[in-house]
């Protein structure tokens, strides 16, 4: 039956808990667990138990606040701290530290540390107390996961006024609700249009080697009653050819001050094709991957993961040579000469993105 859109939820606050839904189970089983300590949230992090870049940063702020309560309850550190003031601003920054290095390309993660970390200290000048300042950090984390859902709501109608009704439209890996507080960033105008009987027809890559495309993607628009494809990464020349495909929408990990985006190995790729069939290619980049400190794509940090995902990982035996050496970059990043328009919460931005983008975070600021 078809399910609406917007109830899905890959990180909750429920009764002073934090829960996500454990996506290395879909498409398969939905299943909800709790996180409670720094070792959980990095390990979900890492293992993509929770994943998409504002889902990360969502779960780290309210990871880092969960963490800290649980090692304060338990009573730890104890070591040579000489009160509980030092005691807790230790535990505090070895947390930070923990969960801020969990995975390294999408700057939401980083993004919402900092956040954090701008509420600890300024509480801590302040003369709060533990308990006060605990109260401060999950009140932050609660207003990251409101804004989110906000800007991927506003992200649609942007994003919506560069679509027609019955557009194809191709996607790679998952920028939709599973990847953020609610909506997506680029599935979110397809939601939206969907609402109002655009019909549109989604294309997915399937998004080797984790398959975020056919597990999550292709599972999230079906049960939302959109018309989707998915297709193997190798076959987006082939669907653009037949003219299957009118706007190429994806999401961003992390993008540099002059443009250049960081997202899902092969999004680069299906830019490149994308413009020698004069097909727009839109990313959809929330301002909080927006990272004006790095100047260009050469100095984002790519994600290198492990082998066994390419030669192992979903085949009932191994598909390579025992041994074999691999090279597994979990990202790419796409120039901005491919880039068409970037969607954010506060307006489309268009090339030159230099300014552009500068233009859009001074806003912010605002
Ligand atoms: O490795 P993942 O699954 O976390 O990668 C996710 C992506 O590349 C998404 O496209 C990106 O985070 C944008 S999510 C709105």
């Amino acid at each position: 039956m078809k399910k609406d859109p917007t109830d899905l939820r890959p990180v909750l606050w429920r009764e002073d808990k934090l829960i996500i839904i454990d996506q290395t189970l879909l498409p398969g089983e939905e299943r909800y667990i709790e996180l409670k300590n720094t070792e959980e949230v990095v390990e979900a992090i890492k293992k993509l138990r929770v994943r998409g870049a504002p889902a990360i940063g969502v779960c780290a702020a309210y990871g880092l606040y969960v963490a800290l309560r649980e090692r304060m309850r338990a009573g730890r550190p104890a070591g040579r701290a000489a009160d509980a003031g030092t005691c807790f601003r230790q535990a505090f920054w070895e947390t930070a530290a923990a969960i801020g290095a969990a995975r390294p390309t999408a700057v939401n993660l980083r993004w919402a540390i900092a956040r954090q970390e701008k509420v600890f200290t300024d509480a801590e000048k302040a003369g709060k107390d533990p308990e006060e300042i605990l109260a401060a950090l999950l009140t932050e984390a609660k207003t990251i996961h409101a804004e989110d859902e906000e800007a991927c709501r506003q992200m649609g109608e942007n994003g919506l006024t560069l679509l027609k009704p019955g557009m194809g439209i191709l996607t790679h890996c998952n920028a939709g609700a599973l990847a953020t507080s609610r909506y997506g960033t680029c599935l979110s105008p397809i939601y939206l249009g969907e609402a109002s009987g655009y019909g549109f027809h989604v294309y997915a890559d399937e998004t080797r080697p984790l398959l975020q495309g056919a597990r999550l993607t292709a599972w999230e628009l079906a049960r939302a009653g959109v018309d989707v494809t998915l297709i193997c990464d190798n076959m987006a020349q082939t669907v653009m050819r037949k003219g299957l495909i009118d706007a190429v929408c994806v999401g961003c990990d992390r993008m540099a001050a002059n443009g250049d985006g960081a997202n899902k190995i092969g999004t680069a790729a299906v830019a490149i094709l994308a413009k020698e069939f004069g097909i727009p290619f839109y990313m959809f980049v929330p301002t909080s991957t927006i990272d004006l400190a790095t100047k260009s794509g050469n100095e984002i940090q790519i994600e290198e993961r492990e082998g066994a995902e390419i030669a192992e990982m979903w085949y009932n035996k191994p598909m390579a040579p025992a041994g074999i050496k691999t090279f597994n970059p979990a990202f790419d990043v796409t120039p901005a000469a491919y880039i068409t328009a970037v969607v954010t919460e506060r307006g489309i931005v268009r090339p030159p993105y230099g300014p552009g983008l500068k233009r859009i975070m001074e806003q912010y600021e605002l």
